[in-house]
């Protein structure tokens, strides 16, 4: 059975059972902020396990794109790690429990119409005291005792460990369904059915208490699965893998053989750029931290492991139209983003081919020192890691072959900034807890969202969060920090989807609260503000109030956004497609993927389209339409955005048509202007416009203006026109000054080494000369020291002067001299003096230092060496 047959089947056979299916969860999880990357199917779901918000159905089945980077140093090497991989799941909130759960696994497997796996192949594990589970395994399915086996907590509970170590919430016993393929070393575990039952609350015993309903979360790997079915022995064999592993042994030039030398890092490139297609394609970019360090590192270590085959130049990029072929059934929006997946890496690989050929060499040098079983200390590891970018991953990756250690321990301790660390921890699942914005959830569902049409309305407070608590009152007034409020209807944004949050006030018979902020927590709005007067408390009936002046700013803004992602796209083509967006008042920035940076003509042209828009002064509409639709209507989505079923599409003329949430104007006329400010890089492959709108793009046409009148009279320039023949003559004349300043310079600098040597003290026929100069630049002490070494015969010498505060010193002798005494020898005894440092050649050094008031002193220092040397 083909991969993306056994998808459809599974999803097919729970939708059989009455599950609904539903699409995957974006690889960045929105608002989840225990995870970097979606690990599993059950976490979109934590709010149905919980029992929050409204309920829509209580049975779901699901594929589920996942990324786990805990295991990294087992992909290629196992038959079934990987980084990217996806899992099928069947889950239950309060409906099916575990005699269901099991009935159609085993249904699944070995049914003829499904999988028709060999049943006496499979075998099963649950944990210790789950004689329920163990029971229906037994009894109903059949499943002989021998092989039923029960495990510990670390084995059979999920999250492992869970009752012992945590972490609080939902949790529960689980039971692994294993397969042994002929010819396999020893049986994979291909499902894991978890039955969620228990709420963990703090330490044992007694910590696991009953959920009110019983809950049923499954995951099935997909591959493993794959694998089985089709009768080979690890993952990378199976239709959707096999050739991606092949286009990377063609591109870097190898054969692929399974047990072979180049095998494992082949498969590790394979799966690296599988995973890193599947992140770049929902927006993350390459970066210094949290995914985006994660997305690096996976490159950065297929990209050395190419280099360590033999390839040494850019190749991973020509592997993702492969990776693209395989997913883009499941996934076919892949293809849109093919060639931006491709540019982002390619530069990401240039970058980094650079930093590989630098550190190699002292990578090897490092696992040289430490030779065979040593160890590479952690200040080693931090400097490669944080001066060359030789990622701390790689650096023991290397070491791993090598059979050299790494002290990880100390490299933690080196590393000051932590934001910069992957942290495993990330990694841990989901924290499944109630928060305090949860209560307020279960109580109301969702706020009520007045602001598309109104700028005011009321509501009732429905919960309030003091210092990450929940309280019932709060009455300090101007509290050091802000409070959140959430009503139950309300007219202000939330920010979300690159729209800032509105401010404003929420005003009532018994409080004033001044509103500086506005946060969405899923469908939940979150004031964020101070109290000005008064108390507020749950249940107070609220006037909200948002600044309007600032909201028609950011209407203006948001939906001038909307007409430069046309403009862009009309300009440079459709691979433009937004990357990110931030939209404020009469300001907004939108990055979108592009190779280059745009030529001006290119702006220009941009700018011009918006406006021409902007003056057709076009009708802006917004429909609630369910997604299916908007999508073949070809609104505009953005990959790595999760929508719910039903969207608001918003149109503006025939040209534009976006699926958004944000607020817009009726018209495209109220823009006024648009002018585009900047147009720089932010990242590999993405560039950033930025624009003002309304009032604010014609304030900067004034401002310029203003810069332009104020040139002109500090100028005497008649027209504007005349600012630029000005300048060239300013700088021509400017020009002429400088060279007639040198030649005076050159001139003066004759005359006086003519007096400094006159006034030499000679020591066995060498003329010394240690003086201070005065109101002198750097250069003309370096022109001073040349022509005393130049006309002055045999000479050792030593100036000193104050520039910009500081000692600099610089000493010289003529070549003659040398054998006795070195410019180096009496520039270390001077700068000493001063508090400074420094050297160079034995016939010239400079030197800096702190205190201007030594140097007397120093240049005593320097006329003592030089006479001792020479004396001899
Ligand atoms: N959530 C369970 C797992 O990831 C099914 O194994």
């Amino acid at each position: 059975m083909k991969t993306d047959d056994l998808r459809e089947a599974y999803l097919s056979f729970f939708e059989s059972k009455g599950c609904v299916r539903r699409p995957s969860d974006v690889l960045v999880p929105h608002g989840d902020p225990t995870v970097l990357f979606t690990p599993a199917g059950m976490n979109q779901f934590k709010n149905q396990f919980l029992g929050v918000g409204p309920i829509e159905f209580t049975k779901a089945t699901t594929c589920q794109k996942c990324i786990r980077t805990g295991d990294i140093g087992n992909v290629g090497v196992t038959a079934y790690h990987h980084t990217f991989f996806e899992m099928l799941g069947n889950f239950s909130f309060g409906d099916y429990f575990k005699r269901e759960a099991i009935h159609w696994a085993w249904e699944f497997l070995t049914g003829k119409k499904w999988l028709g796996l060999d049943p006496t192949r499979l075998t099963v594990t649950v944990y210790l005291d789950d004689d329920e589970a163990s029971n229906i395994w037994n009894k109903e399915i059949g499943v002989p005792v021998e092989r039923i086996s029960r495990c510990d907590e670390y084995e059979n509970f999920w999250p492992a460990g869970a009752p012992t170590d945590g972490p609080d919430g939902v949790c529960g016993p689980c039971s692994e369904i294993y397969y042994h393929t002929p010819g396999a070393p020893k049986p994979v575990e291909i499902w894991n059915l978890v039955f969620t039952q228990f709420n963990r609350v703090g330490a044992p015993p007694n910590n696991l208490k009953p959920l009110p309903k019983n809950n049923i979360d499954t995951g099935m790997g997909l591959e493993r699965t794959a694998s089985v079915l089709q009768g080979v022995i690890t993952n990378f064999e199976i239709d959707t893998l096999k050739p991606i592993v092949l286009a990377a042994a063609e591109t870097v030039g190898q054969k692929y053989e399974l047990e072979g030398p180049s095998g494992r890092p082949l498969r590790r490139i394979a799966d690296h750029v599988r995973a890193c297609t599947m992140c770049i394609h929902e927006g993350v970019q390459p970066g210094p931290s949290k995914q985006g360090y994660i997305v690096r590192q996976l490159l950065r270590r297929a990209l050395l492991e190419g280099y360590l085959l033999g390839k040494k130049d850019p190749f991973l990029s020509q592997v993702v139209p492969m990776v693209v072929e395989m997913m883009k059934r499941p996934y076919p929006d892949l293809v849109a983003s093919q060639e931006i997946v491709q540019n982002v890496i390619r530069e990401e690989e240039k970058q980094f081919l650079g930093v590989i050929d630098r550190a190699l060499p002292k990578y090897e040098r490092l696992a040289q020192k430490a030779g065979k079983g040593g160890t590479i200390s952690g200040k080693e590891a931090h400097d490669l890691h944080s001066q060359e970018g030789f990622l701390i991953e790689l650096i023991e990756a290397m070491a791993a072959r090598d059979e050299v250690k790494v002290d990880r321990k100390g490299f933690e301790a080196c590393v000051r900034d932590h934001e910069i660390r992957s942290g495993s921890g990330a990694f841990a699942d989901s924290v499944m807890a109630e928060g305090p914005i949860d209560a307020i959830r279960k109580a109301i569902g969702k706020s009520e969202f007045l602001g598309y049409s109104d700028e005011t309305g009321t509501g009732k407070v429905a919960g309030i969060i003091a210092e990450g608590k929940l309280v019932n009152d709060f009455a300090e007034i101007d509290s050091a920090a802000p409070i959140g409020v959430v009503l139950d209807r309300t007219p202000f944004y939330g920010e979300i989807g690159g729209q800032v949050g509105d401010t404003g006030k929420l005003e009532a018979k018994s409080f004033v609260l001044d509103v500086t902020d506005t946060q969405r927590d899923g469908d939940l709005v979150v004031h964020i503000g101070r109290l000005k007067s008064g108390k507020i408390t749950v249940g107070d009936e609220a006037s909200a109030v948002i600044d309007a002046e600032r909201r028609a700013g950011i209407r203006r803004a948001h939906s001038a956004t909307h007409i430069l992602h046309h403009a862009l796209q009309t300009v440079l083509g459709p691979n433009a497609m937004q990357r990110g967006s931030k939209v404020e008042d009469d300001v907004l920035r939108f990055d979108f993927a592009h190779k280059q940076a745009m030529t001006p003509a290119e702006v220009i042209a941009v700018e011009r389209e918006i406006n021409a828009r902007i003056a057709d002064g076009a009708t802006v509409k917004t429909d609630v339409v369910d997604i299916k639709t908007a999508r073949e209507r070809g609104a505009k989505a953005l990959f790595g955005e999760k929508y719910p079923d039903l969207v608001r599409m918003v149109s503006m003329g025939d040209f534009s048509l976006e699926l958004c949430g944000g607020t817009h104007l009726s018209n495209t006329g109220q823009v006024g202007l648009t002018r585009v400010i900047s147009e720089e890089p932010v990242a590999a492959g993405v560039r950033r416009i930025v624009a003002y709108t309304g009032e604010k793009a014609i304030e900067s046409v004034r401002d310029q203006d203003n810069l332009i009148k104020q040139l002109q009279q500090q100028l005497r320039a008649g027209l504007p026109s005349e600012l630029p023949a000005k300048v060239t003559q300013l700088q021509d004349e400017l020009r002429e000054v400088k060279q007639e300043l040198s030649e005076y310079t050159k001139q003066s600098v004759g005359i006086e080494s003519q007096k400094l040597l006159a006034a030499a003290e000679i020591v066995n026929g060498v003329k010394v000369i240690c003086r201070k100069l005065e109101k002198i630049t750097r250069d003309q002490l370096r022109a001073y020291v040349d022509e005393l070494r130049g006309k002055g015969g045999s000479v050792a010498l030593l100036l000193a002067a104050v520039i910009d505060d500081k000692v600099a010193l610089i000493a010289a002798v003529t070549k003659d001299v040398q054998a006795k005494v070195k410019a180096s020898d009496s520039i270390r005894e001077a700068a000493k003096v001063v508090g400074g440092g420094g050297g160079g050649r034995p016939d010239l050094a400079e030197a800096g230092g702190k205190d201007p008031t030594k140097i007397d002193a120093a240049l005593e220092a320097a006329l003592a060496t030089y006479r001792k040397a020479l004396a001899e």
